[in-house]
């Protein structure tokens, strides 16, 4: 399908659905799983069960779409995610019981994990390097919409039984809407130029850029040369994951399971419960908790979209790590030595500055990055390896936190005294070992990184 007709904005809406339905998927089981949960009479262990399956799926998901979408194409791959989104959202709105849950939010964590591992990968192929920072932030926009929209659904559907239907099989059906939209987007959307030219089809990939940067300053013609260049370097295969692009395959691990280890799922999911357990709130008021942590959090990822091109990377991935420091830092000291009804003001507060932190910064740079630094050849494995990293390290924040705080008695001062200490490290991940990418053409970051490979192992032969 060519690109024609189609608008930049239309083309990146479409192509970042994926998050959508990420955030969309992991933030409903907030509010549902404890209706699910007394619906079919489960127990605690059955229902965290059912909240982590998601995971398990999408780590699965995110391993196994990569290598296809190298062989396949980016573009029909997402629309095989739209039709697993499809499918699992049914099944999960119509399951009978403890099992049928499990097995759709399995698929929809399949679907998930897919979309994560193929949408950065297909966004930064499609954008010019000027602007690959704002709309490789596309993905992480419509992450916080989708988590956004899935406590507004909780809110909306809550203790509402329409058409002789519970309200939690509203909240899991909700999602069928952006999985159709994202599956008729992924039909019409044009396929990524890069993997055209890998795949020898220059014409369709001259078709597709021209398109694109009709409305831009950027040469296409030379945009496509550069592709091409590097399309005939010497391929490797998957061994460029061990030689030359051994780097990229380090930093994308590390980031991902950061963005994971300081801990934002802990707020995300887990908050409303903090605040009952360990302050003392009313039930009641969980899902406004949440409601508000949601807006914070889209809002701040607006602001990351419109500074991404105007700041490096590094120093917005920097900011982010002291801001998140500083912020949940100070919580834990609060948390330790002032009077819990005292503690509970400055902690929402300081809160409110970790989001911050984490939405301008680690949120959607992480998720732009991991498109942004595999070689051509193996782009698809690659995010699909930094894809299953971050998931295999919300996992274990999840499955811990909860325990985590128990072990402190209900005090949040202990899992985000953790949590600092991670924060503490990305500083450092960041000054020695994140690379730069903001400016450069994919083409550029793949050369600068075959030629330091080579530096390396010229030096080292000496
Ligand atoms: C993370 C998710 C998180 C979300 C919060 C994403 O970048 O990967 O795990 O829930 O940000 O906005």
């Amino acid at each position: 399908m060519k690109a024609r007709h189609l608008s930049t904005f239309f083309i990146f809406f479409f192509g970042a659905l994926g998050g959508l339905l990420f955030g969309f998927d992991t933030g409903i089981i907030s509010g549902a799983s404890p209706l699910i949960e007394s619906n079919f009479n489960l127990g605690t262990e059955q229902t965290g069960f059912i909240v982590s399956s998601v995971l398990i799926g999408s780590s699965v998901g995110a391993l196994s779409i990569g290598s296809l979408s190298d062989r396949f194409g980016r573009k029909h791959l997402l629309v095989l995610a739209s039709i697993l989104f499809l499918i699992g959202s049914g099944l999960s709105m119509f399951a009978q019981g403890f099992v049928s849950m499990v097995i759709a939010r399995i698929i929809l964590g399949f679907a998930v994990g897919s979309a994560s591992a193929l949408t950065p990968a297909y966004l930064a192929e499609l954008a010019d390097a000027p602007h690959r920072g704002s709309l490789g932030t596309m993905f992480q926009l419509m992450i916080t919409l989708g988590i956004l929209l899935a406590y507004v659904s909780n809110l909306g559907f809550l203790h509402h039984n329409l058409l002789g239907l519970r309200d939690w099989r509203w909240m899991l059906g909700s999602a069928l809407i952006p999985a159709l939209m994202l599956f008729v987007g992924s039909i019409i959307l044009p396929e990524s130029p890069r993997y055209l030219v890998e795949k020898g089809r220059i014409d369709e990939a001259r078709d597709v850029l021209h398109e694109l940067r009709a409305k831009t300053d950027e040469d296409p013609d030379k945009e496509l040369a550069g592709i091409q260049e590097v399309a005939n370097q010497p391929k490797g295969g998957l061994k460029e994951l061990f030689t030359f692009a051994r780097p990229a395959v380090i930093v994308a691990i590390l980031l991902m399971l950061l963005q994971q280890l300081v801990g934002i799922n802990s707020v995300i999911y887990f908050l409303p419960q903090v605040f009952i357990k360990g302050f003392g709130f009313p039930e009641s008021n969980a899902i406004w908790i949440s409601v508000g942590i949601g807006i914070v959090n889209f809002l701040c990822t607006i602001l990351a979209y419109n500074i991404m091109d105007r700041f490096n990377r590094r120093t917005i991935l920097l900011f982010g790590s002291i801001v998140m420091a500083l912020s949940i830092g100070i919580l834990s000291i609060l948390n330790f030595t002032l009077k819990v009804q005292d503690a509970a003001v400055p902690t929402m507060i300081l809160i409110g500055i970790y989001i911050f932190g984490f939405a301008v910064s680690w949120g959607p740079i992480c998720w732009l990055m991991i498109g942004e630094i595999f070689p051509l050849n193996v782009r698809g494995v690659g995010t699909s390896i930094g894809s299953a990293a971050n998931w295999i390290g919300n996992f274990i924040v999840s499955q811990f936190f909860l325990e985590l705080l128990h072990m402190f008695n209900n005090n949040v001062g202990g899992p985000f005294a953790v949590f600092t200490f991670f924060a503490i490290v990305s500083i450092f991940f960041v000054i020695y070992m994140v690379p730069e990418t903001r400016g450069k053409t994919l083409e550029q970051i793949e050369m600068d990184m075959r030629k330091n490979a080579a530096l390396k192992s010229a030096a080292q032969n000496k």
